[in-house]
């Protein structure tokens, strides 16, 4: 893959943990372990192919409504996924990895304080670090995203920085959680489900989708080779009638 045909970035909807545990006979908490262990693997595995930006969608606003024990399971799999992290601080130093926390991560928003902060932490000690940036979403919602730049942009008219006739798409692009990345040139969805449930709805306008019955607990480097070869074949027009190479 060469890098006029890689993505800039890719949005990944992990799908599909729960039934690969049920056809397992095993409980749902275990597909979410198993989830974790292919996001390792696919995180790893894009970063080495020089992929810049990469976002994971982990939990969203509406995941809540889950049973509390299949919730609690989660937050767990959040602390033991950044124990392995910070165990691991030496070697993310010198992959250059950004880690980024998108979403309603308020002080008194629904995402437990001792998590939010180690988020914090975490965000905090890969800023400076540039060669990848890892952006995972924690009770994450596209439309709750758009209204939260919306409000931003109405307080600053109210306050006369800004007037409603001239604001432009970048205004709102600004108040973004991905504010100053490309936007995904290519998302995934595995485990058969055709949508995009709430994920990055702004920012996939030209977004290239790809989609696959693999449950994300399976999801292999040949996966992502297969989803980075369709793209590559893509003619992306972004509106006009010339086609043009997959990233622009
Ligand atoms: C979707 O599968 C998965 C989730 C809602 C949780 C995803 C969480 C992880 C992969 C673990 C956390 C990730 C990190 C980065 C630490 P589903 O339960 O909706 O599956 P189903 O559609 O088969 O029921």
């Amino acid at each position: 893959m060469n890098h006029q045909t890689l993505p800039r970035h890719i949005g990944i909807i992990m799908d599909g943990n729960g039934r690969w545990a049920q056809q397992r006979g095993l409980p749902r908490t275990e597909g979410h372990k198993a989830g974790v262990e292919a996001f390792e693997r696919i995180c790893e595995y894009a970063a080495d192919l020089g992929v810049p930006v990469l976002t994971f969608y982990a939990f969203s606003t509406e995941n809540w409504v889950r049973p509390p024990q299949e919730v609690g399971a989660i937050m767990d799999l959040f602390r033991r996924q950044l124990n392995s992290t910070e165990r691991r601080q030496a070697e993310n130093e010198q992959k250059r990895w950004r880690i980024r926390y998108i979403g309603d991560l308020r002080e008194d928003g629904a995402v437990p304080a001792d998590i939010l902060a180690r988020l914090r932490n975490m965000e905090t000690q890969s800023a400076d670090k540039d060669k990848t940036v890892v952006n995972i979403a924690v009770n994450y919602g596209g439309q709750q995203e758009i209204l939260s730049a919306a409000q931003r942009l109405a307080r600053l008219c109210c306050e006369g920085v800004l007037v409603p006739e001239e604001l432009t798409l970048q205004n709102i692009e600004d108040g973004l959680t991905t504010a100053g990345q490309p936007p995904p040139d290519l998302i995934i969805r595995p485990s058969g489900e055709l949508r995009l449930s709430n994920f990055l709805l702004w920012q996939s306008a030209y977004a290239e989708l790809w989609f696959s019955n693999i449950l994300w607990p399976d999801f292999a480097p040949a996966h992502l080779d297969q989803a980075l070869a369709a793209y590559a074949r893509r003619n992306r027009r972004f509106g006009s009638s010339n086609a043009r190479q997959a990233t622009p």
